[in-house]
């Protein structure tokens, strides 16, 4: 049932603010100083005992597991690599009893991330997995569970459960990082609020979809970059896929410095670049960035916090999101991503929630 609206991506994309909260409120609402997760059953012995953290997954749900390396090491101080697991499961990665493998799904059935989880096990390696759909394989096979209620997602292009999976990694980033000694009960409760804030913020951005849909109709090009730095490049990854999957337009997310080092040979004036900057101390890096493309001819569409007028000197459009904190603002950054997406999809006319050649859920090799 599509509840009105006209295809399943976009009542998913408007139900994020719920599906966010179911799955972050509970989990937050029983204890004032640690998170409460139900099937993840880590010792901090267990914790001390390991050494390696690998973040395994495919496509968007990968993209979540890059947020999570890179939080767990800044605020847990953990060691983690993050990989697709089409590449981890066919080396040879370092794997014995002091790893830590977290396989991330929406589906729990991705024939890669599932092979992946079953080798960690037989190497002896702890499991988690970070699942949608409660039954699924993962969710059976897996010793440690942390479930995303973003329920049924029917649009193939992932939008309600990458934003649940960032939600989750989150909560997992503060539990660890609780158990590590590395946060105070002091940030955890600044921490703690404004992740209970984050379905508001959500809200206040899907309000502005008809602003995004009026820039999309003004926005022609033959491909387009989209470049960040830290979580900003992550969600310049999402953001690139999913205009990939369902608007079938080339386009490459850039670690926004790497840009210099090959691919602004490509700019010009038939090229989109769609600027992230939610990490505010990296602003000035990347307006720089914006300010090379934008002297080549590109237009640049920049997605920043209100209140960072710096971003205006170097952007032709700026989608401004509420300020919030670093942690999450890159979730808020690419539900902006999602609506472009969505929007340039109907504009091409294209089969938003079946777009072709891809499948929900990838079973085979
Ligand atoms: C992109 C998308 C895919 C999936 C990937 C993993 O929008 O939907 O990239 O994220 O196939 O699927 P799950 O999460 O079911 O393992």
């Amino acid at each position: 049932e599509k509840n009105g609206y006209e295809h399943f991506m976009l009542k998913e994309i408007f139900e994020q603010p719920e599906v966010v909260r179911a799955t972050i409120v509970p989990r937050l609402s029983m204890n004032e100083e640690q998170v409460k997760l139900d099937r993840i059953h880590i010792t901090k012995e267990e914790l001390d005992n390991t050494n390696r953290i690998y973040i395994v997954a495919c496509g968007t749900a990968y993209h979540a597991g890059l947020v999570g390396k890179y939080l767990l090491e800044k605020m847990a101080r953990l060691p983690v690599w993050a990989e697709t697991a089409s590449e981890f499961r066919y080396r040879d990665p370092v794997l014995d009893s002091h790893s830590l493998v977290i396989v991330i799904s929406q589906s729990g059935e991705t024939a890669d991330t599932l092979a992946a989880l079953r080798m960690a096990k037989r190497a002896g390696a702890r499991v988690m997995a970070i699942v949608n759909v409660v039954g699924s394989t993962m969710d059976r096979e897996a010793e440690n569970v942390l479930y995303t209620w973003a329920g049924p997602e029917i649009a193939v292009a992932s939008t309600k459960a990458y934003s649940c999976q960032l939600a989750a990694m989150y909560l997992l980033v503060l539990y660890l990082s609780r158990m590590q000694g590395t946060l105070s009960r002091e940030e955890f409760a600044i921490l703690r609020q404004e992740l209970y804030a984050l379905p508001e913020e959500i809200q206040s951005i899907l309000e502005r979809a008809e602003s995004i849909r009026h820039i999309v109709a003004s926005t022609v090009q033959k491909s387009v970059f989209y470049i960040g730095r830290g979580l900003d490049y992550y969600a310049s990854m999402e953001g690139s896929l999913k205009l990939k999957e369902i608007a079938y337009i080339h386009s490459e997310a850039y670690a926004a410095g790497e840009l210099k080092h090959g691919p602004i040979a490509m700019i010009d004036g038939d090229t989109l670049v769609i600027g992230l900057i939610t990490q505010q101390e990296l602003t000035e890096k990347t307006v720089s960035n914006l300010k090379e493309v934008k002297a080549r001819g590109a237009k640049v569409i920049c997605i920043a916090e209100e209140g960072n007028e710096k971003v205006t000197e170097a952007a032709d459009e700026v989608i401004w999101i509420p300020k919030s904190h670093p942690m999450a603002a890159s979730l808020l950054a690419n539900i902006v991503q999602q609506l472009f997406a969505y929007y340039m999809a109907v504009k091409l006319g294209n089969d938003v929630d079946k777009p072709r050649n891809l499948a929900k859920s990838v079973t085979v090799e």
